[in-house]
């Protein structure tokens, strides 16, 4: 096995997001939410946001040349969802104020529970750090809780999202100090 890479993302892995997406979340998601859930999310609020890809805060991370996980940070106010989801909010954050937003953590099932998420986050948080944050804040899915939570994410209330097609699937708000 080759070292993983982790690398910004171009608009050219669009469809290589895509796929991990749909893949991770069809793959990982079964115990947490039912095929309506995952169907009505899938494009919505688990859709790609190729303004964090132009931005340069959105991360590939590719085992040689394949594509296995993506996960990125953000400077705006937009919290979740993909270029397809209503209500998104382009303003820049002031980072003084304001928490950086976490945003669209996705692993291919086979290469879940080997770290590349953790990585990710320590990644974007670095990052955001040094972009003058002290705190992030996300909005976590059912299996991202469990990851964020061991990586000292505070938050465990359930929050009731609708989706497209009157479908609602539950998210939980959490966020973090970055100390600092
Ligand atoms: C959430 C997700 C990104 C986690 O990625 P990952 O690479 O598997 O996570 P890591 O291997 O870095 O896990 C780090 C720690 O988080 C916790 N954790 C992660 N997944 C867990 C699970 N399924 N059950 C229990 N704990 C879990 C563990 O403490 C783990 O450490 P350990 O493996 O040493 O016990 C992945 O499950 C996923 O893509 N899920 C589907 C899409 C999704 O819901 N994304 C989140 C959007 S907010």
């Amino acid at each position: 096995m080759t070292e993983l890479r982790y690398r910004k993302a171009t608009l050219a892995d669009a469809e290589a997001i895509r796929n991990i997406i749909v893949a991770s979340v069809e793959g990982l998601s079964r115990g947490d939410y039912d095929e309506r859930q995952i169907q009505a999310a899938l494009g919505s609020a688990f859709g790609l946001d190729s303004e964090l890809v132009r931005d340069g805060t959105y991360f590939v991370v590719e085992d040689g040349s394949e594509p296995v996980a993506c996960g990125g940070w953000s400077k705006r106010k937009t919290l979740f969802g993909g270029d397809q989801q209503a209500g998104r909010q382009s303003e820049l954050l002031d980072p003084a104020a304001d928490s950086a937003r976490v945003r669209a953590f996705f692993v291919r099932p086979e290469w879940a529970r080997r770290g590349i998420g953790r990585t990710l986050l320590e990644l974007c948080e670095a990052e955001a750090r040094q972009h003058g944050f002290h705190s992030t804040q996300l909005m976590a899915t059912l299996p991202g809780h469990r990851l964020y939570k061991a990586c000292g994410y505070i938050g465990d209330e359930r929050v009731d999202t609708p989706l497209p097609g009157e479908v609602v699937i539950e998210f939980i708000p959490m966020r973090k100090n970055l100390g600092g």
